[in-house]
């Protein structure tokens, strides 16, 4: 963790990390890659450079920016007395660098535009090579929100940073697309017990396994605070997110103990239960929907060899059936079983169907175990409505 930077000796990327490099010591901001979404980064020293970030994406100011580091000497050096709290110890051994935020005491050589006049800092080690190398050529910790504007989703491919920004920065480096798909989990260790303010890439129940993190708490799982609610220090608590341009509606099961076991791709499942409601909104007058889903079984290539075969904007295939309908627009998310899937499209999938101008996105819930948690988290901040279907089990 502390000489960590990857070697990229590859002359196109050194030559555009040099550029990127040389654009933020200029006090101007850039668009990157990192293994969770793309970041919009900035100087983390510069109060100047920082404020093009709030401008760019139109933030509210009072939110404040997560600080990315390459090294722990780095993050030393942004720390009150330099100090890293010992309560951080093996969460850094085991999931740094990566998709985890920690609140830290902060120094005064952040400025206030960064931390928004928290008395913490969020700070944040990524793994991706080009974060890591971008970071280490400025020699400087980089200020980096999401990269998109505020209040749409999270973009985890280059295009989404342009769609959204393009002529307000002066340059976005194209490191394909984000491998987590969903912001870093932001953890709070200095209060008792530990909380994590927001999920994400790294899950719930692998933060519970690490030394001094037992009895970590999940904010709105296992409490709700009222201070909190009303301070915008906490992850997307207060304000709009994640939303595309269309209505989304959230179709999920809540587990009962006695009813029915209904089949995910079934007609009393999430899928049917879907195209009834899709029924009743063409009669409201509404033409143009989209599915977001999860509830997908996998063809078997005999039963394919015989059918159409719909290819999906994200390459994945399935069977076209009789129920193919022009204005219904589906996008596979993966299977609720494997929620790192559902996790890396989710936000793709989301704007693939806004640019497809639905009236309506529906989205097939998962159950909020591993990855499932942050996913249904950024999916519950989307949706104007949810409709809840009664299951023993999830599907
Ligand atoms: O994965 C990520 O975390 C991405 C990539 C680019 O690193 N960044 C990201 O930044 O998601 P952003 O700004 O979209 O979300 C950061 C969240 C904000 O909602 C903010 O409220 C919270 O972190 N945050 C930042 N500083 C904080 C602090 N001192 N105390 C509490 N929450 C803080
Ligand atoms: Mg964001």
């Amino acid at each position: 963790l502390d000489d960590p930077v990857p070697e990229i000796s590859q002359p196109h990327t050194r030559h555009v990390l040099d550029q990127a490099a040389h654009i933020l010591r200029a006090g101007q901001v850039v668009g990157m890659p990192t293994e969770t979404v793309y970041g919009l980064a900035s100087n983390a020293l510069d109060s100047i450079a920082a404020q093009r970030i709030f401008k760019a994406k139109n933030r509210p100011q009072d939110n404040p920016l997560i600080v990315h580091v390459s090294s722990l000497k780095m993050l030393r050096s942004i720390l009150k007395d330099n100090i890293i709290p010992d309560v951080y110890d093996d969460l850094i051994r085991t999931y740094w660098p990566g998709p985890l935020t920690l609140l830290f005491p902060r120094s005064s050589l952040i400025p206030n535009e960064i931390t928004c006049g928290q008395a913490t800092v969020a700070v944040r080690f990524p793994s991706h090579p080009i974060t890591r190398a971008l970071i280490s050529a400025c020699d400087r910790p980089l200020a980096a929100p999401s990269a998109n504007s505020s209040g749409k989703p999270s973009p985890t491919l280059a295009s989404h940073v342009m769609d959204d920004l393009a002529g307000k920065i002066p340059m976005v480096i194209d490191g394909g697309q984000c491998s987590f798909g969903i912001e870093s989990t932001v953890v709070d260790g200095l209060r008792v017990p530990p909380a994590i303010l927001r999920p994400g890439g790294i899950t719930f129940e692998q933060i519970r396994q690490v030394k001094g993190m037992e009895k970590v708490q999940v904010y709105k799982k296992h409490f709700t605070d009222a201070a909190m609610e009303q301070a915008p220090t906490t992850p997307g608590m207060k304000y709009r997110h994640y939303s595309p341009e269309a209505e989304v509606v959230l179709v999920e099961y809540i587990k009962t103990e006695d009813s029915p076991v209904s089949n995910g791709s079934g007609p009393t499942g999430q899928y049917g239960r879907i195209l009834k409601e899709i029924e009743k909104l063409k009669q409201e007058g509404k033409k143009r929907f989209g599915i977001l889903r999860t509830s997908f079984t996998t063809t078997t290539p005999s039963a394919a060899a015989a059918a159409a075969v719909i290819t999906h904007p994200n390459g994945t295939t399935h069977l076209q059936d009789d129920r193919e309908d022009e204005n219904v627009i589906e996008f596979p998310l993966g299977q609720g079983s494997k929620p790192e899937d559902v996790a890396r499209e989710l936000f793709r999938g989301l704007r693939y169907l806004d640019d497809q101008k639905v009236d309506c996105i529906f989205v097939e819930g998962i159950s909020e175990d591993d990855e499932g948690l942050a996913v249904m988290n950024r999916v519950r901040k989307a949706a104007s409505r949810t409709i809840s279907l009664e299951s023993t089990e999830f599907l």
